[in-house]
């Protein structure tokens, strides 16, 4: 089960993430065999075409159009500073379903976005309201490639990270955030929202699917880590950010399909990139 919306205002922020049921707990506990690491070679090396064949299968049908991000992120309506148009990166942008919305709500804003998968990329620019002097769409693995050769260093007053972190190996999450770091400017914030520990779709696995601790393969060869906030201020931290919010948000959703109320579960955050004088 991906991540298609959150809706509504009916979410619970809280530190701490969901208590699991003693069912939930034993499930867990007995999930233990990993996949063989030859497979879990092949899933890293075919993450690209993975991802790609995703966008083939679904075109731009899959995610929702993200129009909650202006209501939780107040920051993406602030206005630049006097004379300089407000900038952003969104990594992991998919077909664009953040950066439209984002658009229209946000007149002034100038979006680099960039994705792995080369096919929604391509989505991106054919969109109808695809402005090159308001987008720059580009492809590129995060984890590895020099953003600086497609942004100026330290340029951007923000990034969005929405359901992209947890598609990457655990090994390679610094490193990725590293990256992200080099075109911020300093100041400037990380606007984070991603799977969180225990939500439904973790514990709807069956064996054969886990990876490490909470990482986990889908059907379709696509990655999902599930996050406690501890984890990702760790990361950040190490990167060069400093947190200014870090949580769990809650939420019972009915899955249609099965007619169950299921527990979903996020983590929400902001993080800032910390100057020369703060370090
Ligand atoms: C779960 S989807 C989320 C898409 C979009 N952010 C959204 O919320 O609708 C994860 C996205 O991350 C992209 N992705 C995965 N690994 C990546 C990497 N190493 N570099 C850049 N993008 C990556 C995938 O291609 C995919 O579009």
């Amino acid at each position: 089960m991906m991540e298609n919306e959150k809706d509504g205002d009916a979410w619970i922020a809280t530190n701490h993430p969901r208590e699991l049921t003693e069912n939930e707990k034993q499930r867990l506990a007995e999930d233990k065999t990993c996949v063989s690491d030859f497979k879990q070679n092949k899933l890293e090396i075919e993450a690209k075409k993975n991802w790609d064949l995703f966008y083939k299968r679904n075109s731009t049908n899959f995610f929702k159009d993200r129009h909650w991000t202006t209501r939780e992120f107040e920051e993406l309506m602030s206005e630049g500073e006097e004379g300089k148009q407000k900038s952003l990166l969104e990594v992991g942008c998919g077909v664009g379903n953040t950066v439209y919305p984002l658009m229209n709500a946000s007149p002034d804003i100038f979006i680099h976005c960039c994705d792995f998968s080369p096919r929604a990329v391509q989505f991106v620019k054919e969109h109808s309201s695809f402005n090159p002097a308001r987008i720059n769409a580009f492809q590129c693995d995060v984890t590895c490639d020099d953003l600086t050769k497609h942004i100026a260093a330290s340029s951007v007053d923000m990034a969005t990270m929405f359901f992209v972190l947890s598609a990457i190996h655990p090994d390679k999450m610094l490193q990725s955030i590293e990256n992200i770091h080099r075109v911020i400017c300093p100041g400037g914030l990380v606007l984070f929202r991603d799977y969180g520990l225990y939500d439904h779709a973790m514990l709807r696995f069956s064996k054969g699917h886990k990876l490490s601790e909470n990482f986990y393969v889908r059907q379709d060869g696509t990655r999902a880590y599930y996050f406690s906030t501890d984890l990702l201020s760790d990361l950040f931290i190490k990167a060069g950010f400093d947190v200014v919010i870090n949580e769990y948000v809650h939420r019972e959703t009915v899955n249609k399909k099965e007619g169950l109320s299921v527990p979903r579960v996020f983590v929400q955050s902001k993080f800032v990139k910390r100057t020369i004088e703060d370090s």
